[in-house]
């Protein structure tokens, strides 16, 4: 099975709003997520609270017309 936690493998999350889930796998070992919301302000406190860990990306984007593909 693939080990999807490491890799390069990417994993994105929609409307991530104030969703743990991306945080919680980045601690069990998780190497890049990217997680979206149309948002900003959202955005700007996921970036600013978790700083400390690279492998957490946020983008403001609308997932209706946003490339998330990996
Ligand atoms: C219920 S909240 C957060 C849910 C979160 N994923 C969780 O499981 O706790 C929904 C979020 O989706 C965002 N959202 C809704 N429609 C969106 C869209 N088209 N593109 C990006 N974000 C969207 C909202 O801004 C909001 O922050």
């Amino acid at each position: 099975m693939r080990d999807v936690k490491s890799n390069g493998c990417l994993l994105s999350q929609v409307g991530v709003g104030n969703s743990r889930l991306q945080l919680d796998m980045a601690q069990e070992g998780y190497t890049s997520i990217t997680s979206i919301d149309y948002a900003e302000v959202v955005i700007y406190q996921l970036q600013q609270s978790h700083q400390q860990y690279p492998q957490l990306q946020y983008e403001v984007a609308d997932a209706r017309s946003a490339d998330i593909s990996p």
